[in-house]
């Protein structure tokens, strides 16, 4: 359960109501709970106690330095993709042997960056990429940990085309077939290939689809094992589900996916296995909400359609990906009660367009969506909003990105400032 709840009517992160929050800060705003983000990464420590997991943040989810900090004096790791991702997980001073770098495209700068930042992990995508760290690795004469991310060939993860990567179609990872060889090659002195990796797409929905590739990987390390490779660790990624309609579940709790996901590996465990885990969604996604306000209201030929201060540019979500969120007034009159169960406030409703003010059709958050009656003024709600939405967010249209606010209780602290129009053009140079 996350910390966003209405009492007499008024929407409150924890003790802290939104209003307040953007009368201090403005509108529209990114606000995050630390108390829900503590708790979800609590929840991860306890569900996967059975394999005691290196626990790595994927930073992509929300990669604000204030969240990143917070995990890091949990105890959390960091699951990063790029040179900016490895540069803030440092600054965030999470310790290096807790960093995990995976990715396709790495350069020979990132690539570089990382051996020399000492990264405890490199998630190898390809062939050409594990030759290519492998001289950048002798170059710097320094031996660097390896798993190879497998390509499981496992296309019916069940989530979105656009974010299921475990397939045979998909650009990730090393197809079975030809991972074998690598973890038997003595090719490559300065890479101690040790360890198995795969990510399957997210959210995944079924605990089943790991437990399939969990199968897969395991007869794949016997295999490799019984010609005289040694695997290490098992890193099984991220995909975990997140809470994102009104009956605020998710398909399967977290707690029952580690204790089954933990289950399943005891073998690798018994084995003297180590392992990893990558959530990002589950652990930042109910944990931040878009305040946003209402510009207008106005009348189409067939429809009504509410325009608000926020779109596709702060929140690209529902355009690409057609998610779905909650949205409703942080002004609720007489609704007490968590923001899921805003289904039942006996609240009049009626049908309406919400949409942002990019100079695009497909900029909208919901269509055709039942509404409260709103009107230009109106502070919105967008609820779970902590993942893959302010780390989304761009300057089309020449628009600011939003301010970024962390609430502890009843203290609230900015945590990144609104752009101004001058950071829109600061690294121009007008030339003409
Ligand atoms: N590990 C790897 C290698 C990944 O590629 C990802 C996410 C994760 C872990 C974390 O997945 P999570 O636990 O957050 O589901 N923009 C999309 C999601 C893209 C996910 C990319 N990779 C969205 O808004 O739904």
């Amino acid at each position: 359960m996350d910390h966003f709840s209405y009492q007499n009517g008024e929407l409150f992160v924890e003790q802290t109501s939104a209003q307040s929050i953007c009368d201090q800060f403005g509108s529209p705003a990114y606000v995050y709970s630390e108390r829900t983000l503590t708790e979800n990464y609590r929840t991860f420590e306890s569900a996967f106690a059975g394999i005691n997991p290196l626990i790595c943040f994927s930073i992509k989810s929300c990669s604000n330095l204030s969240v990143l900090k917070h995990l890091v004096s949990l105890g959390s790791g960091m699951d990063v993709v790029s040179g900016g991702e490895l540069f803030r997980a440092l600054k965030a001073g999470v310790s290096t042997d807790k960093i995990v770098f995976a990715g396709v495209g790495k350069s020979h700068d990132e690539l570089r960056y990382a051996i020399e930042s000492g990264v405890y992990l490199f998630n190898i995508e390809s062939e050409p990429e594990l030759e290519r760290l492998a001289a950048l690795a002798e170059e710097a004469g320094r031996t660097v940990k390896a798993a190879i991310r497998i390509n499981p060939d496992i296309s019916d993860a069940g989530t979105h085309a656009k974010t299921s990567t475990g397939g045979r179609h998909t650009k990730f990872g090393v197809p079975l077939e030809r991972a074998r060889v690598l973890f038997c090659s003595d090719l490559y002195p300065f890479v101690d290939i040790t360890g198995i990796h795969i990510h399957l797409g997210s959210p995944i929905p079924s605990t089943e689809t790991y437990l399939r590739a969990i199968d897969r990987v395991e007869a794949l390390i016997d295999e490799v094992e019984s010609q005289g490779a040694k695997i290490e660790l098992l890193n099984i990624g991220g995909g975990y589900p997140a809470a994102y309609h009104t009956d605020n579940t998710v398909p399967q709790s977290i707690s029952s996916i580690g204790e089954q996901i933990s289950e399943r590996l005891q073998r690798l465990r018994n084995k003297g296995k180590t392992f990893i885990i990558e959530p990002g969604r589950s652990i930042s996604a109910n944990s931040g909400i878009l305040l946003t306000s209402v510009e207008y209201v106005k009348q189409g030929w067939d429809r009504e359609i509410t325009i608000l201060n926020a779109g596709m540019n702060i929140l690209l979500r529902p355009t690409l990906y057609n998610a779905d969120h909650v949205i409703w007034p942080a002004s609720c009159q007489g609704f007490n009660g968590h923001w899921s169960e805003l289904i039942s406030a006996q609240t009049e409703t009626q049908c309406t367009d919400i949409v942002g003010p990019i100079c695009e059709t497909g900029d909208y958050f919901a269509l055709g969506r039942q509404m409260p009656p709103m009107q230009s003024g109106d502070l919105i709600a967008v609820f779970s909003c902590g993942a893959y939405s302010m780390s989304m967010a761009s300057q089309y249209n020449s628009r600011v990105r939003p301010a970024e606010v962390m609430v502890s209780g009843n203290d609230c602290r900015l945590i990144r400032q609104r752009e101004s129009y001058e950071d829109l053009i600061s690294h121009e140079y007008g030339l003409m």
